[in-house]
């Protein structure tokens, strides 16, 4: 009871100190009213670079924030880490109230390990080109309509603002989504939503470069959830045991995060993630769920 307790204390507290840097309800998407279309704006980790607001961004742009007045009682952030594999995992993700993924991660053939529902999905650019050809065919483009089609009315969020690079391919996504009348709910983070969370972090004394999809997610739903629990966190080669876990449960892609080129520090989060575990203000699951 009393460690129960403490728990609740422990992430109430950390909720309300997240809330001096960041207005998650606010700066997790921008809307209609921030822009017109044409407006120029500069690049939030590149600031000599500008990216104008087409027509079909602005269109796509959410009129109220897409988290406004929502709660839930239990989250789950799904990471994509191996580790999922082979987990048993998905029945239990699947029964939290909110289930958020990262980068557009494939769900149906993994479902078994990593469970289907998808209230709030990210999207880097870059997955245009990493998981759908960068559309060159039909069968790209068809394969990813398909994919969003899955996701109804869930929230897909794009950091579109970051850096300069994925524009056209923002541009493609936005095109087909509009094309396709699909009724996937398009977010775009803030300005500020990065360096609020990295701030955050650093004075905390968490040296991060630039959070990972994951740690960005982690701290805005502490804003959302009573509850959180964390899945497909693990950002290391190796399982307890030794053997190999791959980056990604459902790709070839490499580890890149011991090198310096990576932009993020993902065992320094793993590691800030497991002490608050250990306080009970959150729950990491590394192994199996039965
Ligand atoms: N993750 C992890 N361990 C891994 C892979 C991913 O803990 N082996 C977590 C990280 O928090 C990561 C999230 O799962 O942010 C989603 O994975 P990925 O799509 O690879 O994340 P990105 O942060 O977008 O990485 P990148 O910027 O390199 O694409």
């Amino acid at each position: 009871m009393e460690i129960r307790w403490f728990a609740m204390h422990l992430s109430s507290m950390l909720q309300k100190n997240i809330l001096q840097f960041l207005d998650a309800e606010r700066d997790v998407s921008v809307v209609k009213s921030s822009f017109k279309p044409g407006d120029v704006i500069h690049y939030v980790l590149d600031r000599r670079r500008t990216l104008n607001i087409s027509q079909d961004l602005h269109s796509l742009l959410p009129e109220v924030s897409p988290m406004k007045n929502r709660r839930f009682k239990t989250c789950a952030v799904v990471g994509n880490s191996g580790v999922l594999l082979k987990s048993g995992c998905g029945k239990e993700i699947d029964s939290h109230d909110f289930v958020i993924r990262c980068n557009l991660a494939p769900v149906v053939e993994y479902a078994a390990d990593v469970g289907t529902k998808s209230d709030f999905i990210t999207m880097n650019p870059s997955v245009v080109q990493r998981a759908f050809g960068g559309f060159r065919n039909e069968s790209d483009r068809e394969k990813f309509v398909h994919r969003l089609s899955m996701l109804n009315d869930s929230v897909l969020w794009i950091p579109a603002f970051m850096v300069k690079g994925g524009e056209k391919h923002v541009e493609w996504v936005n095109a087909l989504i509009l094309k396709n009348k699909l009724k996937v709910r398009t977010a775009y983070p803030s300005l500020r939503l990065i360096h609020a969370v990295r701030g955050y972090w650093l004075t905390n004394k968490v040296h991060i470069k630039r959070p990972s999809t994951g740690l960005l997610m982690y701290t805005l739903a502490t804003r959302f959830c009573d509850e959180i629990h964390l899945y497909g966190f693990w950002p290391f080669p190796k399982d307890l045991l030794g053997k190999p876990v791959k980056y990604h449960y459902y790709d070839d892609l490499k580890y890149r995060y011991f090198s310096n080129a990576s932009p993020h520090r993902m065992p320094l989060e793993f590691k800030t993630l497991y002490v608050l575990h250990n306080k009970g203000a959150l729950k990491l699951t590394t192994g199996k769920c039965i």
